[in-house]
């Protein structure tokens, strides 16, 4: 039996401060997050320069629960991985920084991780069947995308919003109607109580994109909803609002990935990133594969979010592929899936 592969690896993209220790790829030794949304909720998103500071805050503690968590000394891990892109570059930079020196330090292999990557990889550590070629949908607060899995970090990108990321939709809509953030939590909730069919907002289709997405349309339809109620005096039902403009999103969303199932004759799909916690979508998701007769992977809320050990899972297969960062590792804010 081969020698198990034990990789200790750190998230810092945005606003959740990470760490995990993930063996061979599927098994979750640890996993802390330390999210700072509260922090963040009070200016109604993500403010770049405070998650960097919050990060340097908080980076050592939770790195030190990660090990101890696992019961492991930086001595038993066998790699070091880190995201290094897409995200916010301050924070970013405080993951690889951090890093770069326990790798060093601890003379490790260093590895860096797309974020996007480490999204779908989230789904190996729950179904230890899972293997490519899938179709993977990635819908979070920065990304949409839906892409053919080729092979262990081989990736073919079919289509990507042209604007807004669902997420980020979500997060738009419910400011608008005054929820908060994150919004795709509130939206969730408050559609349970509404009805999804009592307004119709429009499709989004993308001219020329069999596979696009764009949610900015949808968007500006739920604001002039909003204007013209307030002009006529009206009020506006914010569960049934939430709903159907969710509807809208999820139909998007399933509409394009089983035309994809169908037309490239793939019966596998694995569905990552925040907004992959949604109830909606994942129902909605579930139902159309099952009418397809197509497998459908989902992976628990937890490792829908900002996590570390999906950077852990991905990390794993870069590992066994060959993958090693320099010390030269920097952080690439709009790094691209496929991309070194
Ligand atoms: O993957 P993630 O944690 O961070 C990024 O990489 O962007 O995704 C965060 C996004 C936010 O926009 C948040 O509103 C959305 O995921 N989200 C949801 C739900 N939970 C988180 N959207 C819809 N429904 C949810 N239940
Ligand atoms: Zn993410």
């Amino acid at each position: 039996m081969e020698k198990d592969l034990d990789i200790l690896a750190i998230e810092t993209s945005c606003d959740e401060t990470a760490a995990a220790v993930v063996r061979n790829g599927r098994e979750v030794l640890s996993n802390v997050i330390y999210t700072q949304i509260a922090m963040h909720t009070v200016y109604g998103g993500v403010v770049p320069e405070l998650a960097s500071r919050k990060h340097i805050e908080k980076i050592n503690p939770v790195i030190e629960k990660a090990l101890s968590d696992a019961g492991k000394t930086l001595a038993d891990i066998d790699a070091v991985a880190v995201t290094y892109g897409p995200g916010l570059v301050g924070a970013l930079l405080v993951g690889v920084a951090e890093a770069k020196a326990i790798a060093w330090a601890a003379k490790k292999p260093l590895v860096g991780v797309n974020h996007i990557e480490g999204h779908i990889a989230a789904n190996y550590i729950e179904h230890s069947d899972l293997q490519p070629p899938y179709l993977g949908l990635v819908v979070s607060g920065g990304h949409t995308h839906l892409v053919v899995v080729e092979d262990w970090a081989k990736f073919r990108i079919l289509g990507r919003t042209a604007d807004d990321a669902a997420g980020e939709a979500f997060d738009k809509v419910a400011r608008a109607i005054g929820l908060g953030y994150p919004g795709g939590p509130k939206i969730d909730k408050a559609a349970k109580e509404g009805d999804a069919d009592a307004i119709r907002f429009p499709k989004a289709h993308v001219h020329g994109e069999e596979y696009g997405f764009s949610f900015s349309g949808l968007k500006s339809a739920v604001l002039n909803y909003l204007h013209h109620a307030e002009q006529v005096g009206e009020e506006v039902n914010r569960n049934d609002l939430a709903a159907s403009f969710q509807k809208a999103v999820c139909d998007a969303l399933v509409e394009n990935t089983m035309l994809a199932a169908k037309n490239l004759g793939i019966r596998k799909i694995a569905l990552a990133g925040g907004v992959a916690a949604n109830s909606c979508l994942r129902e909605t998701l579930r139902e159309a594969s099952a009418n397809a007769g197509c497998e459908l992977f989902v992976p628990s809320p937890v490792f829908c979010t900002d996590n570390a050990a999906m950077i852990g899972a991905a990390a794993y297969y870069e590992y066994v592929a060959g993958t090693r960062s320099g010390w030269d590792l920097n952080a690439v804010p709009n790094l691209k899936l496929g991309e070194r």
